[in-house]
């Protein structure tokens, strides 16, 4: 039986732990204000919001319905578009109507969700991050301008809020409705309940499983990784840090202890999937789907992270990120093993950059993406790690590169040398995102961009360009 509260019903169900809840609320339920449309977390039609206990108060995230499992829901506050106003308007739906920004409506329901996520967010509003949080909203009829206009008025009244009590405040000026007061009491009494298989699939967030099998999983045994709060944990200690495996993008980017040593996380992780699906993603899921693109996996190659292992008998081993791959995707993971979390060593004086280039610059995945790592000792190279992907089977990382850099002096030729050796170890092939030609040339310019982001002083993109024109 899974127990979680829709909207303001209590419900327990006997449908399959592994149903996507969007079929549970429209064809369940019959909640049709949660619109199918791609089915793939693309387009954001299916928006609900999520709310989940911590520290006696509920915190809310934007989530795709068509990717998540029922598993994924027990114990939680679901909230589609019908459990908003219903007699009356919230400022969102106003300001919305006021705007001409919509038009067909089969996508406004997804953005009203994603926007009464925002209007539940922890941190001030601005019109940029109001346009944020429909990163995961795909309109096709009004062309954005008019959402942008409602983005900055909702902005304007968000303005307002009182930080102190936000949940009063929503409540008092009609973003949500008064029965929200009494949820974080009504989870409190659902008992906590293990809905997992232990010998099912592992599913985390579902991002890319329910992506490939939606069928064969609506009935399948299951595993739900998230169930387990051990796995969701950041613990930062003696210069190591140690991600849960069941952590999300999201949860990554919103700890400001990792942010002091990655100042640009929030611009890096902004150009991976979008907000719902940064708020369902998770590492593990990201490692064990071994794309060759995946963002997460190249970040985390740069900085050496190891992995963390448990087979179902306990047994426990660690193995290093890069010796994780051992063919397309083939893994060291064993079946019945699960990642149970990774660790690093923290850049604290070393200089760490991401790069990712793709069609679109936002909810696109890579043509080709990068990471690095450099630490100096005096003007030496004393460590460096680099990744690459879309350039490989796998996710690569760039090792004959990597040991040609160290112990060297870091000067623009040694880049442009450094250049040159990771063209010739890495094997492009020509797809959808591009030809095997432009993707070496991508990952070159990548490089080269890591050193003009990592050390602009020194680096100019002029004095690297005319090296490597010189080669
Ligand atoms: C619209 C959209 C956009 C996307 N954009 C990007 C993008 O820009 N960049 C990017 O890198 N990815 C992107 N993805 C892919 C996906 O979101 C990520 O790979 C995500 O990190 C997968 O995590 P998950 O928890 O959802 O994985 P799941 O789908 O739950 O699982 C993926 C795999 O991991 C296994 N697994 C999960 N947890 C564990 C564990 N603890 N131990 C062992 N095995 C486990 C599962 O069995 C499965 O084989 C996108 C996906 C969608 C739908
Ligand atoms: S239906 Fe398109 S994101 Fe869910
Ligand atoms: S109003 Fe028609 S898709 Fe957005």
């Amino acid at each position: 039986m899974i127990t979680f509260i829709l909207n303001h019903q209590l419900i327990q169900t006997d449908e399959p732990a592994g149903m996507v809840l969007l079929d549970f609320i429209r064809y369940k339920m019959h909640l049709m204000g949660t619109k199918a449309g791609c089915r793939e977390g693309d387009c954001g039609a299916c928006t609900v919001l999520e709310g989940h206990l911590e520290n006696g108060q509920v915190r809310y995230k934007s989530i795709v319905s068509c990717l998540t499992p029922l598993g994924n829901v027990q114990g939680k506050h679901i909230v589609t578009i019908e459990g908003l106003q219903k007699d009356k308007m919230s400022p969102i739906q106003q300001s919305i109507i006021d705007n001409s920004a919509t038009q067909c409506g089969f996508c406004t329901p997804g953005f009203v969700m994603s926007l009464t996520a925002h209007s539940l967010a922890q941190e001030a509003s601005s019109p940029q991050k109001v346009v944020n949080a429909i990163s995961g909203n795909i309109c096709r009829c009004t062309g954005y301008r008019s959402i942008k206009h409602a983005a900055a008025d909702i902005s304007a009244v968000l303005a307002g809020k009182d930080m102190k009590n936000p949940l009063e405040w929503l409540i008092k000026e009609a973003f949500l409705p008064e029965y929200f007061r009494d949820v974080a009491g009504r989870l409190k009494k659902i008992k906590e309940q293990a809905v997992s298989t232990e010998s099912g699939k592992p599913v985390a967030g579902g991002t890319d499983l329910y992506v490939q099998q939606p069928d064969v999983l609506a009935v399948a045994e299951i595993q739900f990784m998230n169930e387990d709060a051990s796995l969701q944990k950041i613990e930062i200690e003696d210069g190591f840090c140690r991600i849960g495996g069941a952590v999300t993008a999201s949860s990554i980017v919103q700890n400001e202890a990792l942010e002091r040593y990655f100042p640009k996380i929030k611009a890096h992780f902004k150009l991976i999937s979008s907000e719902p699906i940064r708020n369902m993603g998770t590492v593990a899921g990201n490692i064990v789907n071994a794309s060759p693109i995946a963002d997460l996996t190249i970040f985390f190659l740069a900085l050496d992270a190891v992995v963390e292992m448990q087979a179902k008998d306990g047994r426990k081993r660690d193995v290093p990120l890069r010796k994780f791959y051992t063919g397309y995707k083939q893994l060291v993971l064993q079946p019945g093993e699960t990642i149970r979390a990774i660790r690093f060593r923290l850049p604290e004086t070393a200089v760490f950059n991401f790069e990712k280039v793709s069609k679109r610059k936002y909810l696109d995945i890579a043509s080709v993406n990068s990471a690095m790592l450099l630490q100096l000792k005096g003007d030496v190279v004393e460590t460096v790690h680099l990744s690459a992907g879309g350039v490989f089977a796998w996710p690569f990382y760039a090792e004959k590169t990597a040991a040609f850099i160290r112990g060297k002096k870091l000067s623009p030729e040694l880049v442009s040398e450094a250049a040159e050796v990771l063209l010739s170890e890495i094997a492009p092939i020509s797809d959808i995102r591009g030809s095997k030609e432009y993707k070496s040339l991508l990952l070159r310019q990548l490089f080269l961009t890591h050193f003009t982001e990592m050390f602009p002083q020194q680096f100019t993109p002029e004095v690297l360009f005319s090296k490597i024109m010189a080669l």
